[in-house]
């Protein structure tokens, strides 16, 4: 599973996006413990020519210059992509300018690239796919090139609820936006480790906390502040009152810190119907095909700990 420093491979496939920014940003600030091979786009919390350019820019601004950025499915595997521009602003930022980068994508033709870079991989290395947006990227890469399987460790992806939905009643949003291409990664036969709303909604920060960041000196957390100060009034709806949940940055923070984190094992299925249901993960605790490790528990105090420390470092 890991590199030759005994790093975590990963690579992050990702729409960002708000939570994925801040994402990122706990990979830059891990690059002790993970090695980030590349960041791949999917269109979902906004278009495809959006969440590459914000990809760009905040791999350039995190510090992370060298690595390649490439272009993912421009839409979901059935339906038309529907940005969340009201979660994440027109600009999938909130709206926060971050400086311009000179940075190019590496390769418009994302899924190929992630295909090649991961079976030149050394023997005996793997990587763990991190995925925060839609699975569209990832069911194609399977099912295009399932030889690929043999490189990947594991699936560390954030979507899906036991317990209902952000964007319906019924489902999480990256789910809703592809259950077709979410069936097919679940049903893969990969360890995956199931970063859902369960334990999203109980892992963020207060008010308060994103007050101080707006205040830093420090342009990252400044950065990161506004962008969390967007997404809570944008969300205030969907968890606690005055804490913005920051869905995607606990699959970075369930890498270097396992242990904040509890769930159980489970099998899922996607609701891929065309009703009310549609997009809803069916988590059962079937004891014969379980593949899935579900979290639903977070040490809050030391998530915040961790990921406000890690903030202060870039
Ligand atoms: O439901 C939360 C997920 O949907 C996060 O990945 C967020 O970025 C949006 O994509
Ligand atoms: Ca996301």
């Amino acid at each position: 599973m890991n590199d030759k420093n005994n790093k975590i491979n990963i690579w992050i496939d990702c729409d960002p996006g708000i939570d994925d920014a801040v994402a990122l940003a706990m990979t830059a600030a891990s690059r002790d413990a993970l090695h980030l091979l590349g960041v791949s786009t999917v269109a979902g919390n906004q278009t495809s020519d959006r969440v590459t350019g914000n990809a760009l820019k905040l791999t350039a601004f995190f510090g992370m210059d060298d690595v390649p950025v490439v272009r993912g499915a421009r839409g979901p595997l059935v339906r038309p992509v529907e940005p969340a521009e009201d979660i994440h602003g027109a600009d999938g930022l909130g709206n926060c300018a971050l400086p311009e980068t000179g940075k190019n994508v590496t390769s418009e033709s994302g899924i190929f690239y992630m295909y090649t870079r991961m079976m030149a991989l050394p023997d005996g290395e793997r990587v763990t796919l991190v995925p925060t947006g839609p699975l569209t990227n990832i069911a194609l890469l399977l099912r295009t090139f399932p030889e690929v399987k043999k490189k990947i460790a594991r699936i560390v992806l954030m979507g899906g609820s036991s317990s209902g939905g952000n964007v319906t009643p019924a489902a999480e949003f990256n789910i809703w936006a592809d259950p077709e291409a979410a069936q097919m990664v679940f049903a893969a036969g990969l360890p995956i480790v199931m970063c859902g709303l369960d334990v999203t909604l109980k892992s963020g920060l207060y008010g308060s906390q994103i007050e101080t960041l707006c205040r830093s000196s420090r342009r990252a957390e400044r950065a990161c502040g506004q962008m969390l100060r967007f997404y809570l009034d944008a969300t205030r709806h969907e968890g606690e009152e005055d804490m913005v949940a920051i869905h995607d940055a606990v699959t970075i923070l369930y890498l270097t810190n396992p242990e904040l984190f509890g769930g159980r094992n489970v099998t899922v299925n996607v609701d891929c119907d065309w009703g009310a249901e549609r997009g809803r993960t069916i988590c059962t605790d079937e004891s014969n095909r379980q593949s899935v490790y579900l979290l639903d528990q977070v040490n809050l105090p030391e998530f915040q700990r961790i990921l406000l420390a890690k903030l202060k470092s870039l």
